[in-house]
């Protein structure tokens, strides 16, 4: 598949986006391994959480679907998962796959982990470490899935120290700290999406977090409630920056998850001059939730916050196309961690605005963004979906039309995202070949 996008002007609209999908894996997670059932509703039907549904299925949990974003799962309770017939496949997702070893690690059956090719080659050694030091005995290929996970009963409780700031990590091992003996520990670096540790909590189950510390007791039951998901910020990033990027629009996008763990790609925008506003700010069961209001702005470049780094983490490819139409140069440093995401996202996005005549350049772990006027041209996904859709949204205000290959895996996060940004006015044609 392909996308084929032409320059276009969005307008004036009122949109909302797919549920977010961090919040859908963990409500089929946890409602799984909960009492009673669980009602989720704006689940995201996208091919990463029909992934995880299709897993938790094969666990012998039972799993409706009763609308097109609704979703009823019959909890078993924390030990009433069943041994999986074959192999786990989780498709395109490091959530699912890291979650899931977490959840795996403490059960009383082994199971095996597989993912598609671009999963295949991520780093698991960073769940593998933890969950082997609560007595986890996972199997990898030099540390990357295929995962074989031999289930543990007698998982230990234990104080983590998580070398780098991931909200994967942190929830596997508090995940695997539900089975274990004792209070388990996370510290983390800086700090990530906490959607495990509010899902969790509305379950029931006490959490404490103090600074970047956080910690569970094992043992303790889910009860299920239900999950109303908001829209996923990471998907709005799209229409905010379309709206950004036009001449006069004004574009607002209802019900989307504001969690303040998740909002830097709002800060990031706004220090670059964008307008931005939040409205109507609630609580869409326990994650903040608001309507986000974005007109046209003329963007300026400057040194980025590496502070905000672990929240916008899956922003940046978005954040470095509002680089590119900024005025002056943009620095992002500290950003090490896109290298290993669905793609080497530091290098597609480079390799992706040079095509487009944008000045690049790269570091290990940044990149300076000289702002400029994209071209036509071609230009590669690597097969990451938030690649396509940044490229995609570039396009709409390149010289010539723009030709973005490899574009199957949008359906991962964003079913429907050509036809809602048509629907805004972004020419774009979805092709076959
Ligand atoms: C996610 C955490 C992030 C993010 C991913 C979803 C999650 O990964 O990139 O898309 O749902 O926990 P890391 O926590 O590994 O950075």
């Amino acid at each position: 598949m392909h996308f084929t996008a032409n320059p276009s002007n969005v307008h004036d609209a009122t949109v909302s986006v797919p549920g977010d999908k961090s919040i859908s894996h963990r409500a089929l997670m946890l409602g799984s391994i909960a009492k009673g059932s669980t009602d989720i509703s704006g689940f995201l039907a996208g091919e990463d959480c029909l992934a995880t549904l299709t897993a938790m299925r094969a666990m012998g949990v039972r799993i409706e679907q009763t609308g097109p974003t609704e979703i009823v799962v019959h909890g078993h309770g924390l030990h009433g998962l069943a041994r999986p017939e074959s192999a786990l496949d989780l498709g395109n997702s490091g959530t699912a796959m890291r979650l899931m070893a977490g959840l795996l690690s403490g059960q009383d059956f082994d199971s095996q982990l597989v993912g598609d090719e671009s999963l295949s080659g991520r780093p698991m050694g960073r769940v593998i470490t933890p969950l082997a030091a609560m007595g986890a005995d996972i199997g990898s290929e030099g540390g990357r899935p295929p995962l074989t996970v031999r289930g543990n009963t007698a998982l230990a409780a234990l104080d983590y120290v998580m070398p780098v700031a991931s909200a994967q990590v942190k929830s596997a091992v508090l995940l695997a700290g539900l089975y274990a003996d004792g209070v388990t520990c996370v510290v983390e670096p800086a700090v990530t999406r906490d959607h495990t540790e509010r899902m969790l909590g509305a379950m029931g189950v006490e959490v404490q977090t103090s600074g970047h510390r956080i910690s569970i007791q094992g043992g303790q039951a889910l009860k299920s409630c239900p999950v109303r998901v908001p829209g996923d910020l990471s998907s709005a990033a799209f229409v905010i920056l379309a709206a950004i990027l036009s001449d006069n629009a004004e574009i607002v996008i209802e019900s989307v998850g504001v969690n303040p763990t998740r909002t830097g790609v709002i800060d990031i925008l706004q220090a670059m001059g964008a307008d931005i506003s939040l409205e109507n700010a609630r609580l869409l069961s326990q994650e903040p939730a608001a309507d986000i209001r974005v007109r046209a702005s003329e963007l300026h470049g400057g040194p980025v916050d590496p502070e905000l780094v672990s929240l916008a983490i899956d922003e940046f490819p978005v954040l470095f196309v509002a680089a590119a139409a900024a005025q002056g140069t943009t620095r992002f440093s500290g950003i090490g961690e896109l290298r290993v995401k669905e793609s080497d996202r530091i290098a597609a996005m480079s390799a992706g605005l040079r095509s487009l005549g944008i000045e690049v350049d790269e570091s290990d772990d940044g990149a300076v963004v000289h702002g400029g006027q994209f071209s036509g041209g071609e230009v590669e996904s690597f097969g990451d979906h938030r690649i396509a859709m940044s490229l995609a949204v570039a396009a709409g205000s390149a010289s010539e039309p723009v030709v973005v290959r490899d574009t199957a895996a949008v359906e991962t996060s964003f079913p429907g995202f050509a036809a809602l940004m048509a629907s805004l006015g972004l020419n774009i044609e979805t092709g076959t070949a």
